[in-house]
């Protein structure tokens, strides 16, 4: 099964960019830049992630974008995730990056969003993977600040193709954040929002009815919700689940108790993801194994992850198309 996973082609729907920041390059980069970081090595800084919430792991994911400040910087920290894809078999990944821990501390909006641009466009032509852009409000700011942010990126239309919603889920409601979005509706760009991570089910409706999201990420506590998880099924409403996420996050105890592959088995379009890998302990293949040496599955429902992140995807049609046969030929071959 470990290797049917690792050669499994993959699509990734849920990752920050930020959260591939990996220790090495963390330090690499507080040397380039001149940057002073509250830790001696790579084994301090894994030491401190040890996590009992949310906001716990929040804190220090800011802290660490702190190291980011050239476009190169940008640029090096996207591709080496790249590279991780390519080990990985991700062949399609959507990647959200948080403009506003950047803009915030003084670098330009363009800064940000031209380096990994770049790199995901070598991406695309040196390793055949191909991506999407996902411009993510941090919703501990206010709406003020998500306005200014949905300003800057009018000069970047051709390089976002949808906006989120992340950060701080308890105590910030969706509805602080409802007008941006229909403004950002208007202008063309897709909608996703994190909700129903940490935060009650009502998160999840709130998502749904005040912003119009196409899928929800994470969205793990819809279980709460015989309705909802009903109506999630009948319309194929796509989950973004990050397994070791949850478990490293505290949102579930052990990934025995996970309820992603009862989510797959009600019908609903649930995907695996990795969120934030360099704090989380793995990427994408580390993420399928984890939940299938937990529970058990047969090939069909592990390679359906990949077919409900082709369906959730914002690529073209033809090009869901072209997937979904690359992977169905995957399992037809390896049954
Ligand atoms: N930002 C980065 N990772 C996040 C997560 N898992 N939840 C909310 N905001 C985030
Ligand atoms: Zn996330």
């Amino acid at each position: 099964m470990k290797k049917f996973i690792q050669s499994l082609p993959k699509v990734e729907l849920h990752l920050h960019i930020e959260g591939t920041l990996e220790p090495e390059l963390m330090f690499e980069l507080a040397q380039r830049n001149n940057i002073t970081i509250p830790f001696n090595s790579s084994t301090e800084v894994k030491e401190a992630y040890n996590f009992h919430n949310l906001q716990s792991f929040l804190d220090i994911y800011f802290q660490g974008a702190n190291v980011l400040v050239h476009e190169q910087d940008f640029f090096d920290l996207t591709w080496a995730y790249l590279l991780h894809c390519k080990d990985d078999n991700v062949v399609h990944t959507e990647v959200f990056f948080d403009p506003q821990a950047h803009t915030e501390r003084g670098i330009c909006f363009a800064t940000v969003v031209n380096g990994i641009h770049k790199a995901l466009a070598k991406g695309r032509t040196e390793l055949g993977i191909s991506s999407r852009l996902i411009m993510c409000f941090l919703r501990h700011l206010d709406e003020q600040s998500a306005f200014k942010t949905l300003e800057q990126a009018q000069a970047h239309k051709d390089k976002i193709i949808a906006v989120g919603l992340d950060s701080t889920e308890i105590g910030h409601p969706a509805s602080k954040f409802e007008r941006v979005f229909k403004q950002a509706i208007n202008q063309g760009f897709l909608t996703v929002a994190h909700a129903g991570e940490e935060g009650p089910v009502s998160n999840i409706h709130d998502a749904m009815n005040l912003l119009q999201i196409t899928r929800i990420d994470h969205g793990v506590r819809c279980s709460e919700d015989q309705a909802l998880i009903k109506q999630l099924a009948a319309e194929r409403i796509p989950l973004t689940v990050c397994p070791l996420s949850n478990i490293k996050l505290k949102v579930f105890d052990f990934m025995k108790e996970h309820n992603i592959v009862d989510l797959l088995r009600k019908g609903l379009c649930v995907t695996i993801n990795s969120d934030d890998p360099a704090y989380f302990g793995g990427y994408m293949t580390d993420n399928f194994l984890a939940v299938s040496n937990a529970h058990s599955m047969n090939k069909a429902e592990i390679a359906q992850f990949t077919l409900n992140a082709i369906e959730a995807s914002f690529i073209s049609e033809c090009e869901k198309k072209r997937l979904k046969i690359m992977t169905q030929k995957y399992l037809d071959l390896h049954q």
